[in-house]
């Protein structure tokens, strides 16, 4: 049989703060596949998930179909919008939630993984985090910081973890972004430039394909996934009403769920898909491929 096999692998997965986003359905397909499996978690979402995951909350969610309850090997703090210690300003540093954890910045996750697992003691990093503090407004109203903050938080951050953390990966390791299709047709009320920094993901997905394939051996892709109403898509506003479009004009009219996305990013991340990268692949139930909402009745 031809199983997605990655026992052995060390997989981090970052921007999971609860059980109903896509970066926990891809911790858990990765798991399933055998992979050990750390996840990365913004500080202001941080005690909140671990008082989830101590009180038995997530329970459920957490059962394998071996019966055992998903574990992280780490649970690493993580504010994306920072490279490095040095950037974080001194009201965030000193701010609670910050504090407590001390240097979450990404150049910080990469410091704690390499004493944790060693100079080479990663296989798969999944970049499952975005944030546009101004993505309620349209285009033409965003600020130039609710821009540049969109783009920084969910664009550049993958740029800056392959930098970071490309030259801890072991041979044949993989990088898994999420995007979405806002970055190459235009959906309503998608805005604060988001749909601008996932066009940039895209963009920079085939450029670091290239380059840390030619540098560190490592694959690069980003999955476009259809609408799903986890956390942070609650906050656009009008997530129900695009799953729903979705479901009414797609090829397939069953609802897109995050375990979908979650075994593609276990495939893309596995020796399977040893001969893809740079590539963005849709796991959409088939809605890009539309060029017309289906007329009723
Ligand atoms: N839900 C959808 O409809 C949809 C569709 C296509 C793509 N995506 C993408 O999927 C990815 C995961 O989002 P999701 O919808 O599963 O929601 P989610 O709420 O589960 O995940 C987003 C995570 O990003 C974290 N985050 C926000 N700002 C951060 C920062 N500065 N540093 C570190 N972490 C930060 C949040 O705490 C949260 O855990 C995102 O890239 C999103 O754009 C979502």
């Amino acid at each position: 049989m031809l199983n997605i096999d990655l026992r052995g692998k060390r997989a981090v997965v970052a921007g999971v703060a609860d059980d109903a986003g896509f970066g926990f359905a891809i911790a858990k397909a990765l798991a399933e596949a055998g992979a050990s499996v750390s996840v990365a978690t913004w500080p202001p979402a941080l005690n909140i998930f671990l008082k989830l995951l101590e009180r038995g909350k997530m329970d459920e969610s957490r059962r394998l179909s071996n019966g055992e309850l998903l574990s992280f090997d780490k649970i690493y703090p993580l504010d994306a919008v920072y490279d490095t210690y040095e950037d974080m300003p001194d009201d965030v540093r000193t701010n609670k939630r910050y504090a407590e954890v001390g240097d979450c910045s990404i150049d910080g996750m990469a410091q704690r993984i390499r004493a944790d697992f060693g100079e080479k003691g990663l296989d798969i990093l999944v970049h499952s985090l975005a944030n546009g503090p101004e993505v309620k407004k349209p285009l033409l109203e965003v600020s130039r910081a609710g821009y540049l903050g969109a783009v920084s938080a969910s664009a550049y951050s993958m740029i800056s973890m392959v930098q970071r953390l490309g030259p801890l990966m072991r041979e044949h390791g993989s990088f898994v972004s999420l995007t979405y299709m806002a970055s190459e047709r235009v959906i309503p009320g998608y805005g604060g430039g988001m749909s601008s920094a996932k066009a940039a993901l895209e963009s920079d997905t085939r450029t670091l394909a290239f380059e840390a394939g030619r540098t560190h051996g490592v694959r690069v892709n980003t999955i476009s996934a259809g609408p799903l109403a986890s956390r942070a898509a609650s906050a656009i506003g009008i997530i129900e009403k695009m799953v729903e479009y979705v479901s009414q004009n797609a090829p397939l009219t069953s609802k897109l769920t995050a375990e979908e996305v979650g075994n593609v990013a276990a495939f893309l991340s596995s020796p399977l898909a040893s001969g893809i990268t740079g590539t963005t692949v849709y796991v959409d139930k088939g809605y890009h491929a539309m060029g017309m909402a289906v007329p009723p009745g």
